[in-house]
């Protein structure tokens, strides 16, 4: 067996990154993998826009930002979270500014943006293109850091020691497929973190890119971690509607300088369904235009923000302009037609306040996880933010705890001896597409308990098919994603199915309304191994 690691990570967006950054930093000695299952930038931190929310601003305040918090979580957050988050929300800028960072500034201070469901402008911003200055900047840095980058290398399952009888002990590491031909690999190591992201993409239409399967929160799960809340599925009000534009996002700050919602004929409706109007938070945006759409029989609505100078939009939404001239439409002279697209999992692997999952030495940061702090709908803004304390806090405890970790004991190689490669890959573009149908149709904005327990047939019959072909063939990265997305698509449509109230992204005809009477509750699902100490 290899050399075991120190700390593996799996995942290289902001969370992953600031974790194995953090780390290095005050251990340069010690020995970090970083897994990425395509290059290290592909993930959904490269392609956020509107910024990251923090209290920076003299007249802004932490009670007002927590308060916002709570407000969009609808009766669900963790206040313990919510607080450490907020708290925590200038170190983590401080830092990253820290690492070479460059926001936009206007003046001396740097410029604040708003967007849907903040009381104040709070949002530091890099243009349009916030996500890219962050990715950017982490990855130079680790690259030069001396954590080992692994790109092409989908992690399949984490691996815990086996104790007598069946019993499973800590999480000593994991195998990850080499894309690039290089068959599974064995990563021992002492500590391991999901940094994943996502899994947006179990939807048909997707801001996210196309690595958002929800990787994480599957081997979570089959690890033996609990994992909650997955019902509250974030869509974005607003993705670019064009046949060749894959949802590109037009960034909620649009809305906050100014932009307008218009009907097809021209006519403005957010008033009629929010006193915030643009400004609510992003869960009734998406539900009013859903409402237009199915009301008039379009297919979009627009947002026009053609009526600030020509040179405000450009030089405020630079790569927008760019992105929706190549696609005929010029945001200076014109709306832009748009629709919902799903967009964030606030629900995942559950965790306490340092990133712990319930199995020992397996922590889960970022989209991934499940902290407390977005309850039933995350505020714009917050999840960059989330991933950024959250790697710290999980480098913290990670540097506390590393001397007291005993190195893993022999662990076994991947065994593929008795599967073949598989001779009908059609079965699994096939079960793909399906799937991200159903889940749009019947799992989408607007649900319905007939609709759920539709999808909860087929899902079924997907997973049955799924473990045949899993346990017949050589494994590949399509049937690894595609395995994942189903087991999540089971999570969201179990735990959408519980919920028996409107509350938050959860929104059904047959319970329109929260549930007044019993006081709001999480939805945590147990996996059949789980047997750890509890963290929530
Ligand atoms: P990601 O950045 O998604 O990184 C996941 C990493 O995990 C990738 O490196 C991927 O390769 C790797 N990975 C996944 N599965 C595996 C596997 N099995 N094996 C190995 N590696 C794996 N949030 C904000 O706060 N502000 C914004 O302005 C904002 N704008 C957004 C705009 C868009 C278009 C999108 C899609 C999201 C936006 N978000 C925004 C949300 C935010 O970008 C994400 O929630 C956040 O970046 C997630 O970071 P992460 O580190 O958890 O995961
Ligand atoms: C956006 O820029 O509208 C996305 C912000 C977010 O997802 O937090």
């Amino acid at each position: 067996m290899a050399e075991p690691y120190d700390l593996l990570v799996i995942g290289s967006g902001a969370a992953g990154l600031t974790l194995a950054l953090s780390v290095l930093a005050e251990r340069p000695q010690a020995r970090v993998a970083v897994l990425a299952k395509n290059a290290l930038s592909e993930g959904s931190t490269m392609y956020a826009q509107g910024g990251i929310a923090a209290v920076l601003d003299a007249t802004d305040s932490t009670e007002s930002h927590i308060l916002d918090t709570l407000s969009a979580g609808a009766g669900l957050c963790n206040p313990a979270a919510v607080r450490f988050v907020v708290e925590n929300g200038r170190r983590a800028i401080e830092w990253l500014i820290g690492q070479g960072v460059a926001f936009d500034r206007e003046g001396s201070a740097y410029h604040l943006t708003r967007e849907g469901g903040h009381s104040h402008r709070r949002v530091i911003h890099s243009a349009d293109a916030t996500g890219k200055a962050v990715q950017t900047t982490l990855e130079a840095r680790a690259r030069e850091s001396g954590a080992e980058l692994f790109e092409e290398h989908i992690a399949v399952d984490v691996i815990r020691e086996k104790l007598s009888g069946d019993r499973l002990g800590r999480c000593v590491g994991a195998y990850a497929l080499d894309r690039l031909g290089g068959g599974v690999k064995l990563f021992p190591a002492r500590m391991v973190a999901l940094a994943t992201g996502g899994a947006s993409r179990v939807y048909l239409y997707s801001s996210n890119p196309d690595g958002s399967t929800g990787d994480g929160i599957a081997i979570g799960w089959r690890a033996g971690c609990r994992v909650a809340n997955m019902e509250f599925g974030q869509f974005h009000p607003t993705c670019l509607y064009h046949p060749r534009a894959k949802s590109f996002l037009v960034t909620e700050a649009v809305r906050g300088e100014g932009g307008r919602l218009l009907r097809p004929d021209g006519t403005r409706f957010m008033d009629e369904y929010d006193p915030r109007g643009e400004l609510a938070p992003r869960d009734i945006v998406a539900r009013a235009i859903d409402d237009v759409m199915k009301r008039l029989g379009c297919e979009c609505v627009y947002l026009d923000i053609s009526h600030k100078p020509a040179e405000f939009v450009t030089s405020h939404f630079p790569n927008i302009h760019a992105k929706c001239l190549e696609f005929g439409v010029d945001i200076t002279r014109e709306p832009i037609p748009v629709v919902p697209a799903a967009h964030y999992t606030c629900g995942g692997v559950v965790t306490d306040l340092s990133g712990r999952t319930d199995v020992d030495n397996l922590y889960a940061i970022g989209e991934v996880a499940c902290t407390g702090l977005h309850g039933a709908n995350r505020l714009a803004s917050n999840s960059l933010l989330e991933g950024l304390v959250f790697g710290a806090a999980a480098a913290s405890d990670i540097l506390a705890r590393l001397g007291e970790v005993a190195p893993p004991p022999e662990l076994a190689s991947w065994d593929d001896t008795w599967v073949t490669d598989s001779d009908e890959m059609v079965v699994v573009a096939h079960n793909w597409g399906e799937l991200r149908r159903f889940m749009w149709d019947y799992v989408g904005i607007v649900r319905s308990t007939k609709r759920l327990e539709r999808a909860k047939h087929r899902v079924r019959l997907l997973l049955d098919e799924i473990a045949e072909y899993y346990g017949s063939f050589r494994v590949g990265n399509d049937l690894l994603e595609l395995r994942n997305l189903a087991m999540v698509a089971d999570l969201i449509i179990r735990s959408a199915l519980i919920r028996r109230e409107s509350r938050g992204l959860h929104s059904t005809i047959d319970f329109p309304a929260p549930d007044t009477i019993a006081p709001p509750q999480n939805t945590i699902l147990v996996p059949k191994n789980f047997s750890a100490r509890r963290v929530l």
